[in-house]
């Protein structure tokens, strides 16, 4: 099961990819914020300008526990003053395979459940990799098109795993992978057993956004809390761009935003450096 490849799909980067003369390389903006909560307003008030003057914006929607603060914030906001979201569309990460219909774990119930209901999305504006074992072997194909469809995600929401992995990216995975089968490594499944009634109960499989899918996504927001994630962002951030840390593809993307607290800031070298050029970001330029 694991290992088959979606069609590759061809597709120009944004414009702002291309690197100034003179640069080597754009580097990741990189925000440390005092919490999560501040991290969930700081990004969902960009979400927020980007649907007031996009209202068919597409959203890059990520489960787990980080991007949580942002739905969070996103929702509060829109329930005290509200913004016509109703053709809002939004792609998820990832889906794992197998689950019974209706499972409260089910990534398609997560985003249901954390998203799509707390801001009023229409839910079928929102997408979900299709993780039934009978229809894997399309559904990669089938959902990189459906972006392509859409135009592109606009705005990526990305949490990290312990491993590096970005969606369901495990070491490894190449850079220009599209959406497919992974086979999930014994620690996030270990990560995720918090979820299920037993370890046991994490799927081995699932349907990922690929690397190559990522970095098409027009701007990337990178978030992640507590010294668990700290040696992860330091090589997503600043270590050598390797598929042994798939974090590190963020270093291709012009437009990264990584937004995370002390903790998770905690190894990167260039952190005073990050910390005075927030300080003087001209306000105008927002993440
Ligand atoms: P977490 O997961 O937000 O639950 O820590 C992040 C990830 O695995 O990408």
């Amino acid at each position: 099961m694991p290992g088959q490849c979606a069609e590759f799909i061809p597709l120009e980067f944004p414009k702002r990819r291309l690197v100034p003369p003179g640069w080597s390389c754009l580097l990741a903006e990189v925000v440390v914020v005092e919490n999560e909560s501040v991290a969930g307003e700081l990004v969902a008030r960009s979400i927020r300008a980007l649907i007031a003057g996009k209202p068919d914006a597409v959203l890059g929607l990520a489960t787990g526990s980080t991007p949580l603060p942002i739905y969070r914030a996103l929702a509060r906001s829109l329930a005290t003053d509200p913004l016509d979201v109703s053709r809002v569309r939004g792609f998820a990460l990832d889906e794992y395979v197998g689950m019974p219909a209706g499972h409260p774990e089910s990534y398609r119930a997560v985003i249901t459940r954390e998203v799509v209901e707390p801001l009023g999305l229409t839910a079928q504006n929102i997408h979900v990799p299709n993780g039934d074992p009978s229809a894997i072997q399309t559904a990669g194909r089938e959902y990189e098109h459906a972006i392509v469809e859409a135009g592109g995600v606009d705005i990526q929401i990305l949490g990290i795993g312990r491993t590096g992995h970005l969606g369901f990216n495990e070491p490894g995975s190449s850079f220009s992978s599209t959406t497919r089968v992974k086979t999930l490594t014994e620690e996030t499944r270990a990560d995720n057993a918090r979820f299920f009634d037993s370890p046991d109960d994490v799927p081995m499989h699932c349907v990922t956004q690929g690397l190559g899918t990522v970095l098409r996504a027009r701007h990337l927001v990178l978030l992640a809390f507590g010294a668990g994630k700290a040696t992860a962002i330091a090589a997503a951030v600043e270590g050598p761009i390797t598929a042994s840390q798939p974090g590190s593809a963020i270093q291709f993307h012009p437009h990264v935003t990584v937004v995370i607290d002390e903790a998770a800031a905690s190894k990167l070298a260039n952190l005073a450096y990050y910390r005075h050029a927030w300080a003087n970001k001209p306000t105008w330029q927002g993440i």
